[in-house]
């Protein structure tokens, strides 16, 4: 019997993205599965039941897609009804952020449902890279962070000569020059803007410097390349270091763009009440790593914005994807399609091989354990 690939509607608030887009679904069929698609579930992101019927999906109630699937998947984690209707042999593939829940991958290793999340992807092999999710979504924030920035100023972008006068451009520093950061870069530069990048890691300065922005250099010098790539989190006196050199340049912009992140860590500080504070009114900050947790900007909310006593719009932004959910889909369901690819073998079966360094890097619950090692420490033991 076909394996039977489903998709149920994301429920979480402001969601509109969908897992799989009709074209997505052709892929899929393609390698032997069944796909069944919840009623409704890409109309948010413009995909019509009828666009998913056309490719081939059996479009259902929530209630038999959950009842019949045998991999379901999502964009972000599975919402509670979905993890109550969860039964021993599912499998559940998506962005399900382990190392922030590990207690929502402790009750999905109880329920004997493997789960894989595109999060632990190592995202510098080269083969797994049509698969990096992570990538693919913080692409579309980078450029919607700056979209968004310019819809809120109440200036050009551009330097523009015209008959009523010259207006002189934007400036735009974007901190944590990482996938996001490097595109709001290039859509910044793009929209005329002046722009300036900075991260700790020592191999942004020339990536900033290749779209035509000025790197900021701090004279403290702050190397904090991690592990796979990433930022390591900085001791407290880097920390202060680098928020006191940072928020003389901030002072100057009319726009900030924060992105900085460190995975399975608080979001770092970087600007500060203080740098907030001596900004210019009519600035604007996005900040696209606030959450529960906080974020790289000082009083900025996840999803509000606000305007402080001096002027400046302060934006929480932590789900920028979902706003352009047509494209966001689009890319997160090849993602996804190029990951089924990868797990599912000639005979048409999910095939979790534990010793392939792709599966490894997504697998973090298999047969009740949860196998992901940093989960499994994160969850105070060890896999
Ligand atoms: P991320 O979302 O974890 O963080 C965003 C950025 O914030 C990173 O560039 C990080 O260095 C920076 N950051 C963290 N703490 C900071 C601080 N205190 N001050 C300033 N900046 C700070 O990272 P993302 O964008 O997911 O990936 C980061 C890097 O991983 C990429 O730029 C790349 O080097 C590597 N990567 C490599 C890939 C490949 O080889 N194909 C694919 C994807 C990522």
């Amino acid at each position: 019997m076909a394996l039977k690939i489903a998709v149920a509607r994301e429920t979480a608030a402001g969601e509109r993205r969908v897992a799989l887009d009709p074209d997505a679904v052709s892929r899929v069929r393609a390698l032997g599965a069944e796909v069944l698609i919840e009623t409704g579930a890409g109309q948010a992101g413009w995909f019509s039941d009828q666009a998913y019927a056309s490719a081939g999906a059996r479009v259902l109630d929530r209630a038999t897609v959950l009842a019949e699937a045998d991999v379901l998947l999502s964009v972000m984690r599975p919402a509670p009804d979905v993890l109550k209707a969860l039964r021993p042999g599912q499998t559940v593939i998506g962005l399900l952020a382990p190392l922030t829940n590990p207690k929502l991958i402790r009750t999905l290793a109880d329920k004997g449902v493997t789960a894989i999340s595109l999060d632990g992807l190592p995202r510098t092999l080269s083969r797994a890279q049509g698969m990096d999710a992570l990538s693919s979504q913080a692409n579309v924030a980078g450029y919607r962070a700056v979209l968004l920035a310019a819809s809120h100023f109440g200036r050009f972008f551009p330097l523009l000569i015209t008959a009523a006068g010259t207006s002189k451009p934007a400036s735009v520093l974007v901190l944590g020059a990482g996938v996001a950061g490097l595109q709001a870069i290039g859509t910044a530069r793009r929209l005329g803007a002046v722009v300036s990048g900075y991260d700790v890691r020592p191999a942004a300065r020339e990536e900033v410097q290749s779209l035509g922005a000025k790197f900021v250099e701090l004279t403290t010098s702050i190397a904090a390349s991690g592990e796979g790539g990433y930022a390591r989190e900085l001791t407290s006196a880097e920390r202060d270091a680098q928020q006191a050199e940072l928020s003389a340049h901030i002072s100057r912009q009319d726009i900030v763009i924060t992105t900085a992140q460190v995975p399975g860590r608080t979001p770092p500080l970087l600007v500060t009440a203080e740098a907030v504070a001596a900004m210019g009114p009519g600035s604007v900050i996005v900040d696209m790593a606030a959450s529960e947790l906080g974020g790289n900007v000082a009083g900025s909310v996840a999803g509000e914005t606000i305007v402080t006593p001096n002027g400046v719009t302060v934006i929480g932004a932590p789900n920028l994807p979902s706003d352009m959910a047509t494209s966001a889909s689009q890319t997160y369901a090849r993602n996804i399609s190029a990951l089924l690819k990868h797990l599912i073998g000639e005979g048409g079966a999910l095939e979790v091989d534990l010793t392939d360094e792709i599966t490894q890097g997504v697998v973090v619950t298999q047969a009740g354990q949860v196998v992901h090692a940093a989960t499994a420490a994160a969850l105070g033991g060890s896999a």
